[in-house]
């Protein structure tokens, strides 16, 4: 190979590397950008899709160079030539990929220590996941919901736990996701900085009801949240030292207090994630309509099937889908709660 055609070849890698970026940039590959890292992450993205066209053009030009400058002769039906060893390419194709890996592993090592860089003013959330929901806790403000509220351009450490098998947590717009995994405790942060309502996606397959395990994220104005987190503790503090008074539940008739509180152990559960229930307003499907089959049930049937799921299956649902966590996760005075709730609010509904 002489020295003009190495030129040319090397310009031709270059003009095809403007080509393929280019193209590959018009693309709004991750969509929205509602964090502060998203936008660090995209930019990654970019420097990872430049150069991965960089690598395919060196790729695609020798192809292009050996196939024609080595092609068989039209009726030469001989063998290549035995080629052994070419110290001065096996360099070249070592050293290439060795600075293009390190170069992106340095930036990628940059853009991760940004990211993950702890503010002293984090807002803390606790995370709990499980088949098939999502709940979160903030310890600082006694609040626990099943909807995710923080405030705008304020870093949130998300400290995750899953009560039986992995998950993942993921907000698409924020960028950053991270699994959950029973018997630790991961972390993860995000400073949202884009108000709007998003979701959390569960982005590890879970089990059969994985592709419904999702929970609303809403990001609001500090006013907005501090408003919010004094509604829920308005909820909570029913018969405690509530905080301010919030408009209660919504619910036209007057709930019971045991009745409120079992509904909310049946939405902060997930139960709601897998079953139909009219009282709570669920209409998921994984698990048996519990309006139709808790109708004609004893307290204690209920019970025996939330502790002992796979003791009595309805018709259509196999063993072993409903988590059997649940006599570990709820305490005796939850348990009876729900199992009170459930049984006023199915009796005669068949
Ligand atoms: Cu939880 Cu998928």
């Amino acid at each position: 190979m002489t020295r003009a055609t190495l030129v040319r070849m090397v310009g031709a890698m270059l003009a095809l590397t403007v080509v393929i970026s280019v193209v590959m940039l018009q693309f709004d590959w991750n969509g929205v950008a509602g964090s502060t890292e998203a936008d660090e992450i995209d930019l990654l993205l970019d420097v990872m899709i430049v150069l991965s066209s960089f690598v395919y053009s060196i790729v695609l030009v020798m192809l292009g160079y050996s196939i024609w400058r080595y092609r068989a002769k039209p009726g030469d039906e001989s063998d290549g030539e035995p080629i052994h060893g070419n110290t001065k390419l096996e360099i070249a194709w070592t050293m290439i990929p060795t600075v293009i890996v390190l170069t992106a592993a340095a930036y990628s090592w940059v853009i991760l220590d940004r990211i993950e860089a702890r503010e002293p003013d984090r807002l803390q959330v606790d995370v709990t996941a499980q088949q098939f929901a999502w709940r979160f806790e903030y310890p600082d403000q006694q609040v626990t919901s099943t909807e995710l509220h923080v405030p705008v351009d304020r870093q949130v450490e998300f400290s995750m736990q899953a009560l039986d098998v992995i998950h993942s947590f993921w907000v698409p717009e924020w960028r950053m996701k991270k699994d959950v995994v029973p018997g630790l405790t991961t972390h993860i942060t995000a400073t949202p900085d884009r108000e709007g309502n998003y979701s959390v996606v569960c982005t590890e397959l879970c089990g059969i009801g994985h592709a419904t395990m999702r929970a609303p994220v809403v990001v609001e104005t500090q006013e907005e949240f501090d408003a919010w987190i004094a509604e829920q503790e308005g909820e909570e503090g029913a018969g405690g030292a509530g905080g301010p008074a919030g408009e209660a539940g919504g619910a036209a008739e007057e709930p019971s207090e045991e009745a409120a509180a079992g509904e909310q152990i049946f939405t902060e559960s997930g139960c709601s994630g897998c079953h139909t229930l009219a009282a709570a307003g669920s209409t998921a499907d994984i698990g048996p309509d519990l309006d139709e089959v808790l109708a004609q049930r004893t307290p204690d049937e209920i019970e025996q099937s939330i502790v002992d799921p796979d003791s009595q299956l309805s018709p259509g649902f196999g063993a072993g889908i409903m988590p059997d966590t649940f006599s570990d996760s709820l305490d005796e005075e939850q348990l009876k709660a729900l199992v009170a709730y459930l049984t006023d609010s199915t009796a005669g509904t068949k």
